[in-house]
């Protein structure tokens, strides 16, 4: 691999292959959603639990101090809004001169496995990759599900995570799964980073599902809304950085979130 891209990835996975991505880029398409209504200071905190922050341009230009060496992925694909005809119906939102100028590590971009629009999306990811090859920029996949639970299964998950690594994707976002989750791990073969989803009822489901998508071979997670929803945000992200980088189980990443907690 050339010397800027190596570059570049290494600075949002770290030497010991593991990562923690925070995304807050959930308003390109919610809006202001919870706990997300001023990114800036969601995230402020945040920081130092996380290798690379994921967010649009515009929050990165109004919300993120441009003297933090917090390495940013920025997200390029976007569109349609949760109140519109089709989520899936994207394109591509940002210009690789901006992308250049913004002096980013990685970028973002969503496909639509399985909807009307999977070729279109699938296209975006392509006609990305071949722009950010050109300069060293890493492309991360994001693998969207919708609304639909039956995409959250292994063999759709596996499915739309190859088809990302085809395209040329270095870094594959998905989301975890009970069942033969180690199976969407081994037919990518690039890394694979977990998604939270929507909140789950206990801090404890988090630390669970991370530790075991870890065992089964992910990287890491780009995981937002399980952290910031929760109203011990910094408790949570300590636990699962923890996970994530000091190998603590999910019964210490537990301790330490709730030794975190009381002292708030
Ligand atoms: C939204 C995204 C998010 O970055 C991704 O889903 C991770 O966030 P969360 O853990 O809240 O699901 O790409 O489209």
């Amino acid at each position: 691999m050339d010397y800027g891209m190596q570059n570049r990835l290494s600075r949002v996975i770290k030497k010991d292959g593991r990562c923690m991505f925070m995304p807050i880029d959930h308003g390109y398409f919610l809006g202001p959603t919870s706990n997300l209504e001023k990114p800036g200071e969601t995230i402020k905190p945040l920081l130092p639990y996380c290798d690379a922050v994921f967010c649009t341009r515009g929050v990165l230009r109004s919300c993120i101090d441009p003297t933090d060496e917090k390495p940013i992925i920025l997200r390029v694909s976007g569109g349609p809004s949760v109140v519109g005809e089709d989520l899936a119906n994207e394109t591509i939102t940002t210009s690789i001169q901006e992308i250049i100028r913004l002096n980013v590590a990685a970028v973002g971009v969503s496909i639509f496995v399985g909807s009307d629009y999977e070729s279109q999306t699938i296209s975006n990811l392509a006609d990305m990759i071949n722009e950010c090859e050109d300069f060293g920029i890493p492309v991360m996949a994001v693998t969207a599900v919708g609304k639909e639970t039956e995409k959250r299964e292994a063999r759709f998950l596996a499915l739309s995570c190859r088809i990302a690594a085809e395209m040329g994707a270095k870094v594959v976002k998905t989301y975890w799964c009970a069942k033969d989750f180690d199976k969407v791990v081994e037919g990518c073969p690039v890394p694979v980073v977990m998604a939270g989803g929507p909140k789950c009822e206990t801090e404890r489901e988090v630390f669970d599902f991370v530790y075991d998508g870890l065992q089964k071979g992910a990287i890491g997670v780009n995981l937002g809304r399980n952290i910031w929803q929760s109203p011990y945000p910094v408790a949570v992200a300590k636990a699962l950085y923890a996970v994530i980088h000091e190998n603590a189980t999910p019964k210490q990443a537990e301790d330490i979130f709730n030794e975190m907690k009381n002292k708030k």
